[in-house]
């Protein structure tokens, strides 16, 4: 028994000693300009799928459907947003093709399929081991709730909200 136990303390030891090595010696990747591997990519996915479905608010948007909601939320989208997601054109920046994980132009690939409250829980919270930043320290939860109407409604907006959106200018960068 006392032998079993010192194997096993003496296990847990040299995995310890072995992980801050490979920490401390440069061997877990630092850099942003490579792939994740796929272990750091089940966690990534498992863990925001799970933390969705447990705390993602379920009942009606608290935001009436109104132009000038919309609007608001082009508006905010534009200033908070489009530096990474892109404007109409879907074209990206610099900054949306360098982050770690590219960051989803989201005219050409959007939201409006997603349940409002799915969208609202990355924008407040942001999404770890990404560039997706939270916006809970910054926006109100009107102003967060416009921005989810805004992308919930990006492929039907009326006509006047349209223009507005269509008008923000593109993230792509001169380069
Ligand atoms: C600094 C860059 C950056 C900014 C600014 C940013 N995001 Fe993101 N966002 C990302 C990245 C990167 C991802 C992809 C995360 C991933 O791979 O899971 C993302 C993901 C998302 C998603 C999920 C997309 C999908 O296909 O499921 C939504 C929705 C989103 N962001 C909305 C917003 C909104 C709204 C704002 C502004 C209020 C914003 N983001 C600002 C980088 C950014």
């Amino acid at each position: 028994m006392g032998k079993f136990l010192a194997g096993v303390v003496a296990t847990f030891v040299v995995l310890i000693v072995g992980a801050y090595a490979f920490i401390a010696f440069g061997c877990m990747p630092a850099n942003a300009d490579g792939k994740p591997p796929i272990i750091e990519r089940w966690m990534a996915h498992t863990s925001l799928r799970a933390s969705i479905q447990r705390e993602a608010p379920q009942g009606a948007v608290p935001v009436a459907l109104t132009d000038a909601n919309l609007t608001a939320g082009v508006k905010l989208y534009a200033a908070n947003c489009a530096v990474c997601h892109g404007a109409s054109d879907g074209e990206a920046s610099n900054i949306a093709m360098g982050l770690y994980q590219h960051a989803p132009q989201l005219a050409k690939h959007d939201v409006t399929d997603d349940p409002e409250g799915v969208i609202y829980w990355k924008v407040k919270h942001g999404i770890r081991l990404t560039g997706m930043p939270a916006f809970s320290p910054t926006l109100s939860e009107e102003q967060i709730w416009q921005t989810v109407l805004f992308l919930k409604h990006m492929d039907s907006l009326p006509p006047a909200v349209d223009k507005v959106w269509k008008a923000v200018p593109s993230a792509k960068t001169v380069s």
